[in-house]
């Protein structure tokens, strides 16, 4: 029976590269997003993927929107946590609502979305959660104490849940993806992120699609002794 893949974010970006490649890979995909109608709807026409509109930080809209999705397509096989957004700043400049923006949208959205997948995917004894984590939660990053706190506090998730699901044949692991092309490294200062960029052993940036074949394979069945794990991909730019 084809699985249902759940993307959050994913009709942009590292999101809409998931997506894509879960549906090439015969998934059935739901992308979720919350803000940009107009992308969604061109992604939804483009690629005929199913979109729904929720924010993924809202644990209530968790519940009614997943139990959405469940109805239309089934029971969710494969979630994948990408959301994310970012409020760069010093802490020394940074509003609370800054911090709390980011951490709500990114990694309390995470709690939020495994809260209501795990009871099902624990009945039905197989599940893969993929959590979308960062570079700069691994380094660190001068202005994003709210992101990196945010994406370090995912991969704390990922190895937790991993240990309370393995006997249920249920995997969590993360992928710390480095900068990579996409809208949000690009609204960047640019002489920043130059700088960024001469960083990276590689040269140049990472792709959405090569993020998005990583989460393929922490999906498959072949991935199946993989749990607990966080995936680097960044050029060289960090070993963790
Ligand atoms: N390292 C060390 N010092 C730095 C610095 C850095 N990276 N960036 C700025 N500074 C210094 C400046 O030189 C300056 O020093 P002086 O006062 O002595 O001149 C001081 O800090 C203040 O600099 P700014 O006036 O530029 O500070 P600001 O508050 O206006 O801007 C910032 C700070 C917005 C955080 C800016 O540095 C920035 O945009 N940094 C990039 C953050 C980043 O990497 N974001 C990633 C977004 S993409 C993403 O997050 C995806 C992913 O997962 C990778």
């Amino acid at each position: 029976m084809q699985k249902v893949a759940l993307v959050t974010g994913g009709t942009r970006g590292i999101g809409a590269a998931i997506s894509k490649n879960l549906k090439s890979a015969g998934y059935m995909v739901a992308a979720i997003y919350q803000g940009n109608h107009h992308a969604a709807d061109a992604f939804q026409k483009q690629t005929e993927i199913a979109i729904y509109k929720w924010d993924v930080s809202d644990f209530k809209a968790c519940e009614v929107g997943l139990r959405q999705v469940t109805k239309d397509l089934g029971p969710i096989d494969i979630l994948v946590n990408n959301a994310g957004i970012t409020k760069d700043g010093a802490l020394h400049k940074m509003a609370s609502k800054q911090w709390e923006d980011v951490i709500q949208t990114n990694l309390t959205s995470c709690f939020n979305m495994c809260r209501h997948v795990i009871e099902p995917m624990r009945e039905r004894g197989f599940g893969r959660i993929i959590n979308i984590s960062s570079i700069n939660g691994q380094k660190g990053q001068f202005g994003q104490t709210n992101y990196s706190a945010a994406k370090a506090g995912m991969v704390g998730l990922t190895k937790s849940l991993a240990q309370e699901s393995a006997a249920k044949g249920i995997t969590v692991n993360a992928i710390a993806p480095g900068y990579v092309n996409t809208e949000m490294v690009q609204a960047m200062p640019e002489g920043i992120l130059a700088h960024i960029t001469s960083q990276i052993p590689l040269g140049r940036l990472g792709t959405p699609e090569e993020v998005a074949s990583a989460v393929r394979f922490l999906a498959s069945e072949e991935a199946g002794f993989m749990t607990g794990a966080t995936l680097t991909l960044n050029g060289g730019q960090y070993s963790a």
